[in-house]
């Protein structure tokens, strides 16, 4: 079997790799059109950062997994061709901010119908909105030169950070295709790839419209319990109740459970904002106004959550933050990611910057060049030089700081000597854990005024 995937992003290159490892005997192909990103992928400094992914691209690289801007190649040669390209939220004309944008996929198909030399299978591994499907099979087929197309949806659950760990032990593989002859032979042969390491029973196979589904609706659930104990984060803050001790305690309910119940500043990364808008769009566009008015709010607790840690710090800090040295730890939407699309540290910095802050950043995987073109994407200006430094030291950045805000889980801000670190602030010192993750009491002993979400400042 001959496999191509267009589209080498966060997604595209590390299930390919793991496909490549776990079926040597498949040649696997990762195209795009971004020479920088392939020439990455063939280098030592992989454009991704995930713990364990070098290796696993080590050992299939050059054997039985390639990289590389051929894309037309690419096509001709496989049986089976995933297309995993970035479907962001629309940024212009109808559903502008919404729903999805589907251009890359189109142009994909259109690349596919137009090069191809025989019949394909064609995999959604892209997030797409339910229904997507039935446009690919029209341009497919509308261009297809004889040829058939088979089309299947196989969306990705990995989450950045521990990729690796879920693409080699995925609670499920999902894949959803037509319930004919040609389709249920197309299930069977992708099947027959993710079957080589993932047990059976983990296998499901669905229609096309449950699976394109089953994936928005998943990350809607996934960050509704953010959003859930956000919105309980803020109500603990006023009454005295410690969030965590709640969500300890409410998530030792087995119907509950523990997971996604730390309160925080907020989540971010490309998929959970955009999935949720993509499903309020759907629902809009079906007529069901309750149901994406109840989806959305996900979405606005979110950033009120962010806001509010914001405005917290401000007040805090006697009410003015201009000109004052805050010390950002983290900038990445999770640890163990280099990823910082939607990061919440996006809308912190920002609305520290219009305060007039003077803002350090560190983070120990993400580039200056990416913080600046992040901040003056989102802001819409470029004033992100000139308001904001990126150390590559979290005790530089710590240097005669008022107050140091913790943006990102990453294991190093816990392991930092932090009598060192107020010894090197202004006094008073203030920490802002919007993590939850420092020894907090510790903090309190050194003579950090410490505040965290979730607990009012007595606590
Ligand atoms: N990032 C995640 O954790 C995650 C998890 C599950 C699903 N997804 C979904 O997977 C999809 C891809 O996400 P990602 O994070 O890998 O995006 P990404 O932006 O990292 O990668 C997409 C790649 O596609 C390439 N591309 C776009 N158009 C192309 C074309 N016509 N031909 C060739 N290459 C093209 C881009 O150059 C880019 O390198 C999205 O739909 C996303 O929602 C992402």
């Amino acid at each position: 079997m001959n496999i191509c995937c267009i589209g080498a992003g966060y997604v595209g290159g590390p299930t390919m790799a793991m496909i490549a490892r776990k079926c040597p005997d498949i040649r696997v192909t990762v195209v795009d059109i971004n020479q920088e990103r392939i020439d990455a992928w063939n280098s030592a400094e992989l454009p991704v950062y995930e713990p364990g992914l070098d290796d696993v691209v080590l050992e299939s690289r050059g054997r039985n997994l390639f990289f590389s801007t051929n894309v037309d190649d690419a096509i001709r040669a496989a049986d089976v061709i995933f297309v995993s390209v970035n479907t962001p939220t629309k940024t212009y004309g109808v559903g502008a901010g919404r729903a999805a944008d589907l251009r890359y996929l189109e142009l994909c198909a259109r690349r596919i119908a137009e090069v191809a030399t025989g019949d394909k299978i064609v995999v959604e591994k892209s997030t797409l909105p339910v229904k997507t499907a039935e446009s690919l099979k029209r341009v497919l087929h509308a261009n297809s030169n004889g040829h058939h197309f088979e089309i299947l949806s196989n969306p990705e659950f990995l989450a950045e950070g521990t990729a690796v760990a879920d693409l080699e032990n995925p609670d499920r593989v999902l894949i959803g295709g037509d319930d004919t002859p040609q389709g249920r032979e197309a299930i069977a042969k992708l099947v027959s790839v993710y079957a080589r390491w993932v047990p059976a029973e983990r296998i499901l196979t669905t229609n096309l419209w449950s699976s394109e589904l089953t994936k928005l609706v998943s990350n809607a659930l996934l960050a509704q319990r953010i959003s859930s104990i956000n919105s309980i984060s803020a109500l603990c803050e006023v009454t005295g109740a410690d969030v965590s001790e709640v969500a300890r305690a409410a998530g030792r309910d087995a119907r509950i459970g523990p997971r996604f119940l730390n309160a925080s500043v907020g989540f971010g990364g490309s998929c959970f904002q955009k999935d949720i808008l993509n499903l309020v769009y759907l629902c809009e566009h079906y007529g069901l106004r309750e149901v994406a008015d109840y989806w959305e709010s996900v979405v606005k607790i979110n950033d009120w959550q962010k806001d509010r840690f914001v405005s917290r710090i401000i007040r805090t800090l006697f009410n003015t933050v201009a000109g004052k040295r805050i010390a950002l730890l983290g900038f990445a939407f999770k640890k163990d990611t280099n990823d910082t699309r939607e990061s919440a540290a996006i809308r912190v910095a920002s609305a520290l910057m219009d305060e007039k802050a003077d803002i350090v950043i560190y983070d120990p995987k993400v580039t200056a060049v990416e913080v600046y073109r992040d901040l003056d994407y989102a802001r819409g200006d470029q004033l992100a030089r000139e308001a904001v430094q990126v150390v590559d030291d979290p005790y530089t950045a710590l240097e005669g700081a008022h107050a140091l805000a913790v943006l990102t889980e990453w294991d190093v801000f816990r392991e930092l000597d932090y009598q060192r670190v107020f010894d090197k602030m202004k006094k008073p010192a203030f920490a802002f854990d919007g993590r939850n993750i420092l020894d907090h009491q510790n903090l309190r002993k050194i003579g950090f005024e410490v505040h965290v979400i979730g607990k009012s400042p007595a606590l």
